[in-house]
């Protein structure tokens, strides 16, 4: 595996295997990798000729008091397990290197409506960030395909509203949550989960489970299911921020006709501010 931190270093190797006419995928990641990630890796590895990883903490998508400085950063730990998944390049650019100029200054790029709902209304300018950085990396990198988690199912749907309405040639590729044994997404913010939050951690999948359940048994009383899950939530110790049943493709309110359904989850345990998310299927 190869690494580089420059832009036209990246695009030295990208053009070769153009050349070669090879196949091209990207992973986005900010690092911390774990199995959810390496499962992107090996998916894209069937997608592509080549797979690109990039490494990079976003400055602008984290709001000033949240998490950038501490966001955990393993890179030796990361670049010994994308060699492990066959990673062709490693892409580790610095923030200098992705944002030359002053970020109050810098072009963004925003996919209005679906950025404002949920973790965009409670993270201001979150999916701005995303889909900035996401835009520059497709530029960069110029890739035929892109894989993504769908742990983050929000931003997946915020990635393809973006990749349709600006016309970029790019496959996007959304792929299952991986869990630990007890349910819980795995996440680069669960090592902020002390042994007890960690123990608690579960529920929320758990509760998704459990409202999938009784939308199966028949109940299509949206809003109180919602409720009776945040305070479920609440009284297993968490701080919750949202918790919706919403239509798959757009996160818009289910009608009587919509079959394909997402019930979307965040709340805070301690320090970390768990997401999650379960889909289901009417028919
Ligand atoms: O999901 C992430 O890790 C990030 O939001 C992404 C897509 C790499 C953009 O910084």
């Amino acid at each position: 595996m190869r690494t580089v931190e420059t832009v036209a270093d990246l695009r030295y190797v990208v053009a070769k295997w153009r050349t070669a006419g090879e196949r091209i995928a990207l992973v986005p990641t900010m690092g911390n990798l774990h199995e959810g990630h390496l499962d992107l890796v090996r998916k894209a590895r069937g997608l592509a000729d080549r797979v690109i990883v990039s490494i990079f903490v976003n400055p602008l998508q984290f709001g000033e008091n949240e998490d950038f400085a501490a966001y955990p950063r393993s890179e030796v730990d990361d670049s010994e397990k994308l060699i492990g998944v066959s990673t062709d390049l490693l892409f580790m650019p610095s923030v200098a290197e992705v944002y030359p100029r002053p970020q109050a200054e810098q072009t963004r790029v925003e996919v209005p409506g679906l950025s404002d709902l949920f973790c965009g209304a409670s993270r201001a300018g979150h999916f701005v960030g995303v889909a900035t950085v996401v835009c520059k990396l497709f530029n960069m990198a110029q890739p035929d395909v892109a894989v993504f988690g769908e742990k983050d199912y929000q931003q997946l749907l915020v990635i393809r509203q973006m990749v349709q309405d600006l016309c970029f040639p790019i496959e996007i590729h959304g792929l299952p949550t991986v869990r630990e044994v007890d349910g819980l997404a795995r996440s680069s913010r669960n090592g902020y989960l002390t042994d007890e939050e960690r123990s608690l951690a579960p529920a929320i999948y758990r509760q998704l489970k459990a409202t999938v359940g009784r939308i199966q048994q028949g109940r299509r009383d949206f809003a109180l299911l919602e409720e009776q899950a945040l305070s479920n939530l609440e009284s297993e110790g968490f701080l919750p921020d949202y918790y919706a049943i919403r239509r798959a493709r757009d996160l818009g309110e289910p009608g009587p006709e919509d079959s394909d359904l997402v019930i979307l989850a965040a709340a805070y345990l301690g320090k970390a501010r768990l997401i999650d998310n379960i889909r289901l299927s009417l028919d």
